[in-house]
């Protein structure tokens, strides 16, 4: 029996933080057995938000792909692949920007909020703009059904069906297949100012290569409910950055809920959650710091990771992108 394909991936832009863990890093973990995992060190589309930085995406490379390994992806059972390895991708991604409009790109949600975001106004990178159908060709190189992603990345998978469909269409018969968006149940994690997503970017994040040091003093201030300012008050849950990580993290729901009752009422003050928090992402983060460092002295061993999987996407997306050519009716030599 054949496992069902999954592509998800990472831009490479810096070290991953517990916001992708809590988010889709974890479900990647859960997947390794089940199904045919592919992993993207998405280095392309990093560079359609970091054209002036190309240094930092490639560094960022063998960054991510450390974190990979450290939290547990097994090399063995789920493939490492760079996205600028695997010409095919471009070239899918190319053909699909003939069945999308300018128009249905400037309003996909994912990229109207990351223009936003972005302060890019009028000055918007025609790569940027485009980078959903990218993403398209990225997830149907591989013929992916299941793509685990954060919550953020839905609008750009119903993009990509949509494309689905129409080269479908064209073709006269189904050469790709639709994918669907795996999604955290608990939603997205928000930074440590209390901003509404936590991202490098944005310098609000932990990451999973962080120091004993650095953990403690991002919960140290870490945003909770600014208006609690004696214990005895009662204090906000919600838009309290400790206890959404909390409820990301903590596996005991049951004194979770009791302390949150606790804080609701008064008599529960944020050194005492902040201290629980502490010591559940010091015992988190802590062995995936280990077996990081562990694995950056061992620079060939990584590099062999990317290589070797790269190899085995490359001869897979290449199957599918002369299936696409040849489906659309194009001149195949
Ligand atoms: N857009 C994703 C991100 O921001 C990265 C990515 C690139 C991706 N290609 C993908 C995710 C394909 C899922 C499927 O991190």
């Amino acid at each position: 029996m054949t496992k069902p394909v999954i592509l998800t991936g990472d831009r490479t832009t810096g070290p991953l933080h517990i916001g992708h863990f809590a988010g889709s890093l974890r479900n990647r973990l859960r997947f390794q057995d089940s199904h045919e995992q592919f992993l993207l060190l998405a280095d392309t589309q990093a560079l359609t938000d970091n054209a002036h930085d190309p240094d930092k995406v490639r560094r960022s490379v063998i960054e991510v792909a450390l974190d990979y390994l450290a939290i547990g992806i097994d090399p063995a059972k789920t493939t490492i692949c760079l996205q600028s390895g695997l010409p095919a991708l471009a070239e899918l991604s190319m053909l699909y920007l003939n069945f999308v409009t300018v128009s249905r790109l400037e309003r996909n949600p994912t990229i109207k909020d990351e223009i936003r975001a972005r302060g890019f106004g009028r000055d918007i990178p025609a790569g940027f703009l485009c980078y959903p159908a990218a993403q398209a060709g990225d997830i149907t190189a591989f013929k992916a059904t299941v793509v685990p992603v954060g919550e953020d990345q839905t609008a750009l998978i119903e993009q990509t069906n949509e494309i689905v469909r129409r080269i479908n269409a064209t073709a006269g018969k189904t050469i790709l297949p639709e994918a669907q968006a795996v999604i955290p149940q608990f939603g997205r994690l928000p930074g440590v100012d209390g901003k509404a997503k936590m991202s490098k970017s944005s310098g609000n994040a932990i990451a999973l290569s962080a120091s004993p040091e650095a953990i403690s003093a991002a919960v140290k201030a870490m945003f909770t409910d600014p208006t609690h300012l004696r214990i005895e008050d009662p204090g906000q849950v919600e838009g309290n950055v400790v206890f959404a990580c909390l409820d990301a993290f903590d596996e005991d729901p049951a004194t979770l809920e009791e302390m949150k009752a606790q804080y609701q009422r008064g008599g529960l003050g944020d050194g005492r959650i902040k201290r629980r928090l502490d010591d559940i992402l010091q015992a988190l983060i802590g062995p995936i710091r280990t077996r990081r460092a562990e694995l950056a002295e061992d620079h060939a061993y990584v590099l062999d990771v990317i290589r070797s999987g790269t190899e085995k996407a490359r001869s897979r997306t290449e199957v599918t992108k002369r299936e696409v050519v040849e489906g659309l009716g194009l001149f195949v030599l």
